[in-house]
């Protein structure tokens, strides 16, 4: 049975088989996680994602790692929030559906996720985890992951993950 879990680092130093970024709908990198996970992977990176032509919110689109740990990199586009009434949950909960689709699609047997759009997009950070923890539980199954790791940058939202997946392990 895959296992969650949480832990409290830097994604781009994961060596997983597919980290997950939290990007716009440009692709063309930015602040925040997307900003570490350009720098570390590189410029092919950058090329990798000119080359997709943009990503829609709510979707996630696969480039090779380059010189990260991670062999895949799937950029997720979260929602910006605007008080809930946009449909942003909807929106977030696709990201981690079509990353867990992206990891069978890529035969990735551990992936790891940073909160998406709970940073500059400011999604609220408790519900942001409850979406991310009951999408990926609801996709894991068909996925064939062994592994899913929310890797979580700061205490607060680490402390959150931990709380939602020790109520229900
Ligand atoms: N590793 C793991 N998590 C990280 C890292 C890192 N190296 N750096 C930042 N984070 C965390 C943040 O602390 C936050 O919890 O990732 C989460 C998402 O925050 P942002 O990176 O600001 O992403 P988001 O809120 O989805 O906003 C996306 O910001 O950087 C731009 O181009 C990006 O326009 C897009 C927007």
């Amino acid at each position: 049975m895959a296992q969650l879990e949480v832990i409290r680092g830097d994604i781009t130093r994961l060596t997983v088989d597919a980290i997950v970024n939290a990007a716009n709908t440009s692709l063309l990198g930015g602040g925040g996680v997307d900003g570490a996970i350009h720098r570390a992977a590189g410029k092919e990176l950058l090329r990798a994602c000119q080359a997709l032509g943009g990503c829609e919110t709510g979707s996630a689109r696969a480039t090779p790692g380059f010189n990260l740990p991670a062999k895949w990199v799937f950029h997720a586009v979260g929602p910006v929030w605007n008080g809930g009434s946009r449909h942003e949950d909807e929106l977030l909960a696709g990201c981690y559906r079509r990353s867990m689709e992206l990891a069978r699609e890529h035969q990735a047997k551990s992936i790891a996720f940073p909160a998406i759009s709970t940073g500059v997009y400011r999604f609220p950070r408790q519900r942001a985890a409850e979406i991310a923890v009951r999408t990926v539980r609801e996709h894991l199954p068909a996925s064939g992951l062994d592994q899913v790791i929310f890797c979580c940058f700061d205490e607060e939202t680490a402390g959150i993950y931990d709380a939602i997946l020790t109520a229900r392990p």
